[in-house]
């Protein structure tokens, strides 16, 4: 089915997935077969035990007590900012802790984006993307009089550079664009998307909710993806919900005001007026997500001590992934995906009922728009199933896969 060599050993997988409690578990009578990756990741135990540390002996609040278990959640907390920087190739006071991608994007649209975009300018997305990386520049737009510009995709679901350089001017102060997609799984060039936004002086956002689980380092670092700010959720790499991450260029974070206000990010205040601290706690109003940040380092720790060929055996997952949907009876793929996903539609069936069939093989995967609903109207559906992998898939959850859409052929013939 695949060549051998770019799966990961039998034996290593298995112990990739016995890291994965979840993993173990029974559904509807049958093992789980977990395809809804891109939704949310499970965790890995060292994930589970770093966020129960947390609550045992780490309990205090970070930044504020001088006592033990203050000190304690303090140390462990600022110790996630440097290994966050170096995940993404970049400078820990470059590194935001936010609640989650949506909540990243929203900062950089409430604070730089009421600063730099005025009536009669314009911001640019793709067809490509998320709610969360399109309804943000959409109010943005409306509140400020911009336009909001939106560059199509190719049939094959690659976004269109032809149409991206037909709609880049003078007037484009931002370009935000998904690293990977969500529904398509197409990987977006974005150093070449960067330079071509550059030239005519815009800024550019990653949405990296669905990359940083499957690309590899070099790929993910951000002074070679050439964007000025790249954000993600902790979810969507092992960790917990809750927590995310906003990459931002020093000099534009220091311009910046901030976006929510309160706590710890205040330099000084009195009754009248308030000075704000510098990048990064500006941006950090109230006590963070403590676990959920512990956690984030306990994930990104775990990925990044797996084995590089973790990514060649995803690769290699992916193709017979592909190869087993498109073989299925009746099932059509949307676009043609690069990497991580896969989203299909079963002639004749609701995606919702095809989940919940396969559900009942013990077969997860996520059934509906996937937050991405403008796109599902330009692929002329109005919803699809989508199966979406991590490192510790397995060919025997395609296969398992492949078997229950065969059998929800014989429902919907
Ligand atoms: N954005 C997540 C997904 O695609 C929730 O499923």
């Amino acid at each position: 089915m695949i060549p051998e060599p770019l799966l990961a050993q039998e034996h290593e997988l298995a112990r990739w997935r016995r890291d994965v409690p979840a993993l173990a578990l029974r559904v509807h009578d049958h093992p789980l077969t977990y395809l809804d990756n891109a939704a949310t990741t499970l965790k890995p135990q060292a994930v589970i035990d770093a966020v129960t540390q947390v609550a045992l002996a780490q309990a205090g609040n970070v930044h504020r007590g001088v006592h033990a278990l203050a000190e304690a959640a303090t140390e462990a907390f600022d110790a996630v900012r440097p290994q966050v920087a170096r995940f993404l190739g970049a400078s820990a006071d470059e590194v935001i802790f936010t609640s989650g991608a949506t909540a990243s994007i929203n900062l950089v649209a409430h604070s730089l984006g009421r600063q730099v975009v005025g009536p009669g300018d314009a911001i640019v997305v793709t067809e490509l993307e998320h709610h969360a990386n399109l309804v943000p520049w959409q109010l943005l737009c409306a509140e400020r009089g911009a336009e909001l510009r939106v560059v199509a995709i190719l049939e094959d679901g690659r976004i269109s550079l032809e149409d991206l350089a037909r709609k880049l001017d003078r007037r484009v102060k931002l370009v935000a664009l998904c690293h990977l997609s969500n529904v398509l799984g197409t990987v977006a060039p974005v150093a070449e998307i960067a330079a071509m936004a550059h030239a005519v002086g815009a800024l550019v956002l990653v949405d990296g909710a669905q990359a940083v689980a499957h690309l590899a380092p070099a790929e993910l670092a951000v002074s070679r993806l050439g964007c000025d700010f790249y954000v993600f959720s902790a979810h969507k790499v092992f960790g917990p919900t809750g927590t995310g991450v906003l990459w931002g260029r020093r000099e534009l974070l220091a311009q910046m005001p901030p976006w929510q206000t309160g706590g710890e990010m205040i330099a000084s205040v009195d009754y009248q007026r308030a000075q704000f601290r510098p990048p990064p706690e500006r941006f950090e109003a109230g006590t963070p997500n403590i676990s959920g940040v512990i956690g984030l380092g306990a994930a990104l720790h775990y990925l990044t001590n797996l084995p590089a060929h973790r990514a060649a055996h995803e690769a290699a997952l992916h193709r017979a992934l592909c190869a087993a949907v498109a073989g299925a009876p009746g099932v059509t793929i949307l676009g043609r995906p690069q990497a991580a996903v896969v989203s299909f539609v079963v002639a004749r069936a609701h995606p919702h009922d095809v989940a919940t069939l396969l559900d009942q093989r013990g077969v997860a995967v996520r059934a509906g728009h996937h937050c991405a609903q403008p796109l599902h109207g330009r692929l002329g559906v109005s919803a699809s199933c989508r199966a979406s992998l991590a490192y510790y898939n397995s060919l025997e959850d395609v296969r398992a896969l492949a078997a229950a859409l065969s059998a929800v052929r014989e429902v919907f013939p």
